[in-house]
């Protein structure tokens, strides 16, 4: 079913190769940015357009992380709801978040159309729906709020799909596009333009000195003026954001479905939320269908968030085939918006992060935000975004809540069972922790029957791993950390892999 094998998104025809070289001497730059996503390469962009030295770092490949993982939506509303989101920032600034994601909509279709990046850009509306008659009191205060904040919405009960609908808000002049072929195509002109990437290079400390910012990677050390963490986690271990964003999963299929579905982004207003939206142009009966969010790590069989949305999709369309599937990792905030801007207590590192699902928009933002912060330019939504705000009363009940989140995995999950009685239960692609000679072990076989045995304990601050069986990932549930199925680290705060054990080929006790 996966087509580009396993875990690979739909923009990801064959697999990513490295375009760009390594980072192979110490250097001095005007701005390093950390990891090649919209937000790094959205920041880069403006910076080298502004006559600056730029040097990007990604620890893989450009278009390897979350930007190449999303599903190419675009618009302007968030994922927290507009009540909610006028409660926590009052209604001017509210009103700030949402223009500046607008404004990013503009920008990705002003450079695909002026640097042909090539991205298949649309502009789109989108329908927010119910299907529950419950829910149509929330819509009707959503767009009275939408229209009193002065941005475009409409009002209608059914939205332009082949189930019934209860209510649905419309948004016009939203987008889709392909991310991937974007962020590609605006790393060539960076280069292009004068600015540095280096692909397979991870940094691994990040401070200040000689008020200057420094960035030691596993190939060598840059001295900036100005440090944008730009990665998918970038936290690194050394700032105060990690407690306040919450790692989450999500979901994706690619269904072929026999209805005419017109050309949109569809929300609905359920906990987890689904979403609907077109591929491509080119197969306009290919719906990505997605959704069945849950926290990073959560002790649950997460093939069954798949067959949540399959079973979704089946009530609702037509399906012809099952096409391919996907899941990516995103952060949100404590409070619902992005901390974007000068990282608190440091003068000269900058950062962009806890996106929600809203990550193609608010990466532009941040990319446009930061990038006007070093040169010097106004930005009205510096003081919405800012990283070391604090908003009382929502914040820190959740704050608290994923305190107590953490604190409950890193006692718990220790006392917790395992997964499995001993070694021999594991099948070929399986995972689980089992304990082998009274110590618990991470335990993955392999294709060909081999086993690998590692600690559990995550190398950031250590919380115990769980097995992933969707990805064959092993998935921290403290604050994202992510390993393959052999321990090697692919996203999060851990900077090493999981510690190595001895194979045992026998059953334990
Ligand atoms: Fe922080 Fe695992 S990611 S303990």
């Amino acid at each position: 079913m996966d087509r580009a094998g396993v875990n690979a998104s739909f923009w990801m025809t064959s697999p990513l190769q490295p375009t760009y070289p390594e980072l192979f001497e110490d250097s001095r730059t005007d701005a390093v940015i950390v990891g090649a996503g919209i937000t790094g390469l959205t920041a880069a962009m403006r910076l080298v357009e502004a006559g600056l030295k730029v040097q990007v770092i990604e620890m893989n490949w450009v278009g390897s992380g979350t930007t190449g993982s999303s599903t190419g939506h675009l618009d302007s509303y968030t994922d927290e709801t507009l009540k909610g989101l006028i409660r926590g920032l009052g209604e001017d600034h509210a009103r700030i978040a949402l223009v500046a994601k607008q404004q990013a909509i503009d920008v990705i279709e002003d450079w695909d159309r002026r640097l042909q990046l090539g991205c298949r850009f649309r502009r789109v509306p989108a329908y927010l729906y119910c299907e529950d008659d419950a829910d149509i009191e929330m819509l009707k205060v959503e767009y009275t709020l939408v229209r009193n904040l002065g941005i475009a919405v409409d009002m209608q009960r059914q939205a332009p799909l082949p189930f019934d609908t209860a209510l649905s808000l419309v948004f016009p002049d939203q987008g889709r596009f392909d991310p991937l072929a974007y962020i590609q195509g605006l790393a060539r002109k960076i280069v292009e333009a004068g600015g540095q990437i280096f692909e397979n290079t991870r940094a691994e400390k990040i401070w200040e000195e000689n008020g200057q910012g420094r960035v030691e990677t596993n190939r060598g050390t840059i001295t900036a003026d100005a440090v944008i963490l730009a990665g998918h986690a970038p936290l690194l271990g050394m700032f105060t954001v990690e407690p306040r964003a919450l790692p989450y999963q999500s979901y994706v299929l690619g269904v072929r479905v026999l209805n005419d579905v017109p050309d949109a982004l569809y929300w609905d207003t359920a906990r987890p939320y689904h979403y609907i939206r077109r591929a491509t142009d080119d197969d306009p009966r290919l719906l990505l269908i997605g959704g069945a969010d849950h926290r990073t790590g959560a002790q649950i069989d997460t093939t069954q968030c798949f067959r949540e949305l399959d079973r979704y999709a089946r009530n609702r369309f037509r399906v012809a085939s099952l096409d391919f599937r996907w899941s990516h990792e995103f952060f949100e905030a404590a409070d619902g918006v992005p901390y974007i801007g000068r990282v608190p207590n440091f003068e000269h590192i900058y950062m962009g992060a806890a996106y929600s699902g809203d990550g193609l928009t608010f990466g532009t933002v941040a990319g446009l935000l930061i990038s006007d912060l070093i040169v010097g330019r106004e930005n009205p939504a510096a003081g919405v975004f800012d990283p070391g705000r604090v908003r009382p009363l929502s914040t820190v009940r959740r704050l608290t809540s994923n305190l107590l989140h953490m604190a409950k995995h890193f006692v718990g999950d220790r006392l917790m069972g395992a997964d499995f009685d001993s070694v021999d239960e594991i099948a070929p692609g399986q995972g689980g922790l089992v304990t082998v000679e009274g110590e618990r072990l991470a335990v993955y076989r392999d294709e060909h029957g081999e086993v690998h045995m590692m600690s559990p304990v995550c190398r950031h601050m250590g919380c115990y791993v769980h097995w992933n069986a969707a990805e064959e990932t092993w998935d921290c549930p403290c604050h994202g950390g992510r390993y393959d199925a052999r321990g090697n680290v692919i996203a999060g705060p851990p900077k090493q892999p999981l510690l190595q054990q001895e194979p045992v080929t026998a059953s334990t006790p």
